[in-house]
């Protein structure tokens, strides 16, 4: 089943209970919580104070992406507060198998982000291990940017990855999603379809995940 992920960083901090509401009211099942440090990504965004009131505000999924170094270090107070997913990069820890494993450890989902230079082989060891490969779409730090075709392939490659060894893991693409893109990442075979500035940036936040829907439901269709 697809799913949309709204990521709550294109909405506005001040109205974040009501925001998260309007997309739970168009049928959303999880929310996308983007955690920036200023170090391994150029930009800080939010903590695990947020996780903990979302958690109170909400019933939805918090998936929850690090996209910080020594992620280890923070992941066991993110669960705490309430996330059910954790994101790691492949590139933000020395010991990936660790990391993914102490997530789990902990009682959530683990997932593990590739950048957009980072090779699908680099996970090939830990893809056992993990829910959730997320596939980033853009460089990581900003909402708003352009969808990088590139993860179009990566998406192939991680579904052909998982029929033929037999795993279940989600695979998820983040950045520059939109009405344009999200039919082909669909026929690729993606599931999770994280989208920011598409939704929280437009009027109509439950609007526009409606479009996002259709535009899903279309990718199956065959025009003849
Ligand atoms: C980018 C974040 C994304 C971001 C996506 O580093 O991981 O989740 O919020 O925003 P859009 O959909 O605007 O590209
Ligand atoms: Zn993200």
């Amino acid at each position: 089943m697809a799913q949309i992920a709204p990521s709550i960083l294109s909405a506005d901090f001040a109205r974040l209970g009501e925001d998260v509401a309007a997309v739970e009211r168009a049928g959303v099942k999880m929310i996308h919580v983007d955690v920036m440090d200023g170090h391994f990504v150029p930009n800080i965004s939010i903590g695990v104070p947020v996780v903990a009131s979302l958690r109170k505000a909400t019933d939805l999924f918090l998936d929850c992406h690090l996209m910080i170094e020594n992620p280890d270090a923070y992941t066991p107070a993110f669960i705490a507060a309430g996330a059910q997913n954790v994101t790691i990069h492949q590139e933000a820890t020395r010991h990936l198998h660790r990391s993914l494993q102490l997530i789990k450890d902990h009682g959530a989902q683990a997932g593990v982000a590739l950048n957009p230079a980072t090779p699908v082989e680099t996970i090939d060891h830990v893809l056992d291990l993990v829910d959730l490969v997320l596939v980033m779409s853009v460089n990581p730090g900003f909402g708003g940017q352009k969808f990088l075709p590139l993860a179009l392939s990566k998406i192939e490659q991680l579904a052909e990855l998982r029929q033929a060894l037999g795993l279940s893991f989600k695979i998820e693409v983040d950045g520059g999603v939109d009405s344009s893109n999200i039919a082909d990442l669909t026929r690729a075979g993606c599931d999770i379809f994280v989208a920011g500035s598409s939704i929280f940036g437009t009027p109509d936040a439950a609007q526009a995940v409606e479009s996002l829907k259709e535009r899903i439901a279309s990718a199956h269709v065959v025009h003849v």
